[in-house]
């Protein structure tokens, strides 16, 4: 008994030093006398992304999820792939789809003309994602900072641990566990699809062989997105306001007019019905859910104090 005390003792005191240690790493503040004009400079650079070309938000914030996801938010997404050099820029969920690489280009190049050598591509990409979400009408939260950028990148882990639009929602709920996030972040953070579009190639089986799915609504795409060709053509995953951060994602769930396979997964009969219930019902709640998960998602396995370096340019090692 004694002993068995001991162990829970030890156990515990070790998860709160490891939480200590990760809160000290990143914080809101990193560059606040090293980079005081980070905040404004990313902001406007997001704006001006944003009004060139209404989509750039979505792919800002799908830019900062997929480099998540990869080890860490490191910016390994952000290399470019060279003679002999392979990244994830053509990794099967990134080719021909992930795009924002030159508004992070144009918002680095500012960053580095107030404060050189200060600020990692890793910090830029978490900021942007969060600056985006608010300019389209979403809630706000404060990024922790101090993120440092890889000097590898690998396409392999990209393939393999970015979820596919094909996956069930017990694969999905795994795919979200292996970073540490819940089933809860997992609902919530897929209402990041109240913005953007996709590509006829990720939602055609859905919308042909797929029965939890509302008939007018595959029909009103078929042209679109043809049994086979224009794979390349592109829908809004939220049917009614892809530029606007609401939460019609999730009355479009309960509809069954969810653009993705995965999308519809997520009311398939499981636990995960009542939350996208409250989420379609409650926008406030959703909007806190989803900044507490984004916090979350942008502090998974960052590199910090001399891991990795502050890439002069993102697209490439110093
Ligand atoms: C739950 C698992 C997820 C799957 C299976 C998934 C899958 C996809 C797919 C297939 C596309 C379209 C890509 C293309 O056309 O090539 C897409 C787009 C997008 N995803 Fe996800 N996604 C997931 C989670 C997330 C999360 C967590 C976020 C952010 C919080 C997110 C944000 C976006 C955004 C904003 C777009 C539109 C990008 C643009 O228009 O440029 N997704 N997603
Ligand atoms: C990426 O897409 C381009 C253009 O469609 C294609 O030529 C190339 O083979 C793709 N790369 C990979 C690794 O699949
Ligand atoms: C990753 O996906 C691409 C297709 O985009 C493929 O060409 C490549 O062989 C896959 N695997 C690795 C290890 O890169
Ligand atoms: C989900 O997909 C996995 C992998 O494809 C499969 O093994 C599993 O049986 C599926 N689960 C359900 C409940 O359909
Ligand atoms: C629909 O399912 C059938 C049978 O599994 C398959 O052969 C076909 O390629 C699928 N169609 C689409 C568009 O995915």
């Amino acid at each position: 008994m004694a002993s068995y005390h001991f162990l829970l003792f030890a156990l515990v005191g070790a998860i709160a030093l490891s939480e200590a240690d990760a809160e000290k790493k990143l914080s809101p503040d990193f560059y606040s006398s090293s980079c005081p004009k980070l905040l404004p400079v990313v902001k406007q650079g997001v704006i001006k992304g944003i009004k060139d070309e209404t989509r750039i938000g979505a792919s800002l914030l799908r830019l900062h999820f997929h480099d998540c996801f990869v080890n860490g938010c490191d910016a390994s997404i952000l290399l470019d792939d060279t003679s002999n050099f392979i990244g994830e820029k053509t990794a099967a969920p990134n080719n021909n789809s992930a795009t924002g690489f030159n508004v992070i280009d144009d918002i680095k190049a500012e960053v580095e003309k107030a404060c050189p050598g200060v600020v990692s591509c890793a910090d830029i990409l978490a900021l942007a994602a969060r600056d985006s979400v608010v300019y389209l009408g979403g809630p706000s939260w404060k990024v922790d900072l101090g993120r440092r950028d890889s000097i590898t990148a690998s396409r392999a882990d990209a393939n393999n641990s970015i979820p596919a639009p094909f996956l069930n929602l017990t694969a999905l709920k795994t795919n979200f566990a292996n970073q540490g996030l819940s089933v809860k972040d997992l609902v919530v953070l897929s209402g990041g699809h109240t913005i953007g579009l996709a590509r006829c190639l990720t939602f055609r089986a859905h919308i042909y062989n797929d029965s939890d799915i509302d008939a007018s609504f595959s029909k009103s795409l078929h042209s679109k997105c043809p049994i086979s060709g224009n794979d390349d053509s592109l829908a809004p995953l939220d049917l009614q306001s892809p530029t606007h951060f609401d939460n019609l994602y999730f009355k479009n769930l309960l509809a069954k007019k969810g653009l993705l396979h995965s999308d519809q997964e997520l009311v398939n009969g499981g636990s995960t019905n009542k939350l996208v219930k409250k989420y379609a019902t409650n926008t406030a709640a959703f909007f806190k859910a989803f900044a507490k998960g984004m916090v979350k998602l942008s502090n998974i396995k960052p590199l910090t104090g001399n891991e990795g370096q502050i890439r002069i340019n993102c697209r490439k090692v110093n």
